[in-house]
């Protein structure tokens, strides 16, 4: 890109442009060039792209705190009002417990983990193996499906729904819930979304409260009785409220992030011939899939960004940002940067520094659901290139349209169809 070109960019475009929102890796690339450490006034955000910058971040909690920083962002523009809806409809305005500050991170965070762990979700993998079989089974059969809202999204529900023991939930209810939860990092909504958002997570803190009162009674074999009885080392339990705010928030991570992730893979498999001679190639050898599956998590990155808050002013890319500043760290834009990857663009699983991508984030915050969400979409990936070809994609791709935010690259929909395959 031209010098003029990049700093037009950077002088006129922003993340709330649904154009650069969704096909933003030119204004990364004009922001690791041009501008590192970016103050953009539309966001009135710090945008720190570059990888190095981004390991500095995430090294100092203390510093560049999530919790502070996310409630910057939470509900943005309209927070009085939404804490008020909660408060009369949804049984209090109940404060997100796991994007917080050390050291009352530390102990969410410990609490949360004995709910999930990396044992639990090897024991779990043949079971959902045979589930996603099943769907993708019932999927061939049709020939073509909307690979968000026929695939995607019931898949990554029915998973991390059937963990938290919420069997016989309506699975468009919990889409309905996870958009209004993600929604309020947006930075996007309107005050009529709000407003529908807002009934939306009233609605999930009701249900969740009676979910979590019957645990408290009698405890299930399920993720939810596991996270109100767990006591750390010293004691200490989840309050109720924590309790509702760590439930939530494992399902809503739990699926809107691991779905956005398998839309994409639908999306690579329909666009990218070689990718689907690739993964057919490799799509029994567990080690090669992993590799596989990890680039592919570098290049389309579910998540793009997350939010931290200064806590003093500090120095970082030569700039100084002052105290009680919001940031935004552009994970995915570290994902292509060139001084940590090379040939960032191209997709090559056996890079020596596959496992240095950002999308699950990295230091004390670094995504909890990891081995859960790596597995899922291994298992997707394998169960997909199995039993389907010829992939083809139903849409123009100018024509897909993307969840109005920030936060995420997600798409609405994605029609895809496709042929069984012949062995
Ligand atoms: C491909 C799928 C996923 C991606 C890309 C992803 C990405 C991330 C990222 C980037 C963070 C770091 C946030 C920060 O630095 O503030 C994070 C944190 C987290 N993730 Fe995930 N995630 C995925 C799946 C999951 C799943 C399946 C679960 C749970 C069932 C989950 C639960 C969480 C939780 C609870 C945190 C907060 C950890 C903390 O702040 O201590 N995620 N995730």
């Amino acid at each position: 890109m031209a010098e003029a070109d990049q700093a037009d960019l950077l002088r006129t475009a922003s993340l709330r442009d649904p154009k650069v929102s969704a096909y933003p890796n030119a204004y990364y690339e004009a922001l690791r060039l041009g501008d590192p450490v970016h103050q953009d006034p539309q966001l009135g955000s710090w945008l720190v792209s570059r990888y190095e910058d981004l390991q500095t971040v995430f090294a100092d909690p203390v510093t560049f705190a999530a919790g502070h920083g996310f409630r910057m962002l939470y509900a943005r523009g309209f927070i009085e009002e939404f804490r008020e809806i909660m408060a009369r409809d949804g049984g209090g305005f109940v404060e997100d417990a796991v994007p917080s500050d050390p050291p009352y991170h530390s102990r969410i965070r410990k609490l949360t983990e004995q709910a999930f762990t990396a044992h639990r979700v090897k024991t779990l993998e043949p079971t959902i193996a045979a589930m996603v079989g099943d769907m993708v089974e019932r999927l061939v059969e049709r020939g073509q499906c909307d690979a968000v809202k026929d695939f995607a999204q019931p898949m990554t529900i029915q998973v991390i729904c059937e963990q938290l023991g919420f069997d016989q939930i309506d699975g468009h209810q919990v889409e309905r819930w996870s958009h209004a939860v993600m929604q309020q990092v947006s930075a996007m909504q309107t005050r009529e979304t709000m407003l529908e958002n807002a009934a939306q997570m009233a609605e999930l803190q009701l249900f969740l409260r009676a979910r979590l009162a019957e645990r408290e009674d009698a405890r299930h074999e399920d993720m939810t009785s596991d996270l109100v009885h767990a006591v750390t080392e010293d004691g200490s339990r989840l309050t109720t409220e924590e309790a509702l705010s760590v439930t939530r928030a494992l399902m809503i991570a739990g699926n809107e992030t691991t779905a956005t992730a398998l839309a994409n893979l639908f999306f690579l498999l329909a666009t990218d011939p070689d990718q689907v001679a690739q993964l057919r190639a490799i799509a029994d050898d567990d080690r090669l899939l992993s590799r596989w599956v990890e680039e592919f998590l570098r290049l389309y990155p579910p998540l793009r960004c997350i939010s931290r808050g200064t806590t003093r002013e500090v120095e970082l890319g030569g700039k100084t940002i002052p105290a009680d500043s919001h940031m935004l760290l552009l994970f995915a834009s570290g994902n292509f940067d060139e001084r940590e990857f090379a040939c960032p663009h191209v997709f090559d699983p056996a890079r020596a520094n596959l496992g240095r991508h950002l999308s699950f984030g990295a230091g004390s915050h670094r995504c909890v659901g990891i081995s859960l969400a790596r597995m899922e979409i291994k298992v997707a990936a394998r169960e997909i290139i199995r039993r389907l070809d010829n992939f083809k994609l139903e849409i123009a791709i100018e024509d897909i349209q993307f969840v109005p935010t920030i936060s995420t690259r997600t798409m609405t929909s994605l029609p895809v169809s496709f042929s069984r395959r012949v062995t």
